[in-house]
């Protein structure tokens, strides 16, 4: 018996160790970190990263059979599994087969975003007197962290069982200067697959310097699987939205949604109105806009619920954040082929990213996006699934 077990033991180790040699074998610096983490949490490896770092991927799956698939590169959801009204899963997120596309050609599928969700114009604020100059990476201003933000950095991951469901969870030390922001910033992000078919994102971060924070996530949903959104139905609990200049940075005004192409606060197709001839469309080539959550901030509310008719599938965003971008994938052209051989077309997708509005740290009327040492940033997000 125990002869046996030993055997085992030593059989799993040599195998564990051939993996892990053969997979980092072009990448020694990395050797030591990729067996230590091959072993402890149950990651497979899925590549590398340009730097030669092992990226993993690993699977949440409930008892229901949903399931959530997650990089440790850019904390990226890769696929979610999720039942339409007969029992069928789908896959509900558009991304790549390899990591190859994540690492070459991404406008941030299924990624973590930070330091800073959405844009801060001309890449520039000014902190305790202090001008600060950010990577630009969208035209004149910097997008969703700068060039190198962390939907691009390899998170240290663990998994974990949760009294709520399977979770991993990502680490991540953002160094003072990092894209040009001040601080050290320590960031973790738990993704949960909880017992009610949601999935949970947790985002804590603290630093050593007073600093801006926004994170979010980026999953492009198509709750049909495929196919433009323009048939899901969106409700957006939202009396007002931040409108924006031509290059989506806000004017700093709060806009009823009364009368527009931008009042979801009944449920209304995404493409009932996006043709109309309105400047915001314009724009955006769509929506892609800040709407301003009517609950109170820091206490989870429901932010927008979507439902895709032919399918049934349904799904709730709940978030602890006062402002939602919701992003029609107008920038989808058909010039990505991903998962399964799909070729993305124009709104194949669309994206719900519970952040603080694009653009705070140079409007002071908008909710504050800084952190100060001895301060948690928290922010909780849930995409909760089910069928009509
Ligand atoms: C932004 C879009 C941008 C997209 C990048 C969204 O969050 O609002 O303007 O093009 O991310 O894929």
């Amino acid at each position: 018996m125990k002869t046996t077990s030993t055997a085992k033991w030593i059989c799993l180790m040599i195998g564990l160790t051939t993996a892990c040699l053969a997979g980092c074998a072009t990448h020694s610096a990395w050797r030591a970190k990729c067996c230590a983490l091959a072993k402890s949490d149950g990651g497979v490896l899925f590549g590398h990263a340009q730097d030669g770092a092992p990226v993993f991927i690993y699977t949440l799956r409930n008892k229901n059979g949903m399931e959530a698939r997650i990089l440790n590169y850019g904390g990226i959801i890769q696929s979610l599994k999720v039942p339409d009204r007969n029992g069928k899963f789908g896959d509900v997120v558009l991304g790549y087969d390899t990591l190859d596309g994540y690492l070459t050609n991404s406008p941030y599928f299924g990624a973590m975003i930070g330091r800073f969700g959405n844009r801060i114009a001309n890449g520039k604020f000014t902190l305790d007197g202090q001008e600060y100059t950010l990577a630009t990476n969208n035209g004149p201003n910097s997008l969703h962290g700068g060039i190198k933000g962390f939907d691009k950095v390899v998170w240290m991951a663990q998994s974990l069982q949760t009294p709520d469901g399977p979770a991993l969870q990502l680490t991540y030390v953002s160094n003072d200067g990092e894209e040009g922001y001040p601080g050290a910033l320590k960031v973790k992000a738990v993704y949960i697959v909880t017992k009610d078919n949601a999935l949970r994102l947790d985002y804590t971060a603290t630093t050593d310097k007073d600093t801006i924070v926004n994170l979010t996530h980026h999953s492009y949903f198509n709750l049909r699987g495929s196919g433009d959104i323009l048939g899901h139905f969106i409700c957006i609990n939202a009396d007002k939205f931040t409108p924006v200049d031509s290059t989506l940075i806000p004017t700093g005004k709060f806009r009823p949604v009364k009368g527009t192409p931008f009042d979801f606060r009944t449920p209304t197709a995404i493409g009932a109105r996006i043709g109309q001839d309105d400047e915001q469309l314009k724009f955006g080539n769509g929506y892609d806009h800040n709407w301003i959550i009517n609950h109170p901030m820091g206490k989870f509310g429901l932010a927008a619920r979507v439902t895709e008719p032919t399918s049934g599938r349904v799904v709730e965003v709940w978030s602890t954040e006062p402002g939602l971008q919701f992003y029609s994938g107008n920038f989808l052209d058909g010039t990505i082929t991903g998962k399964d051989g799909q070729v993305y077309q124009f709104r194949d997708a669309f994206v719900m990213e519970p952040q603080h509005y694009p653009d705070s740290p140079n409007h002071p009327n908008f909710p504050s996006t800084e952190l100060k040492p001895g301060e948690t940033y928290k922010n909780a997000i849930i995409y909760k699934f089910s069928t009509e």
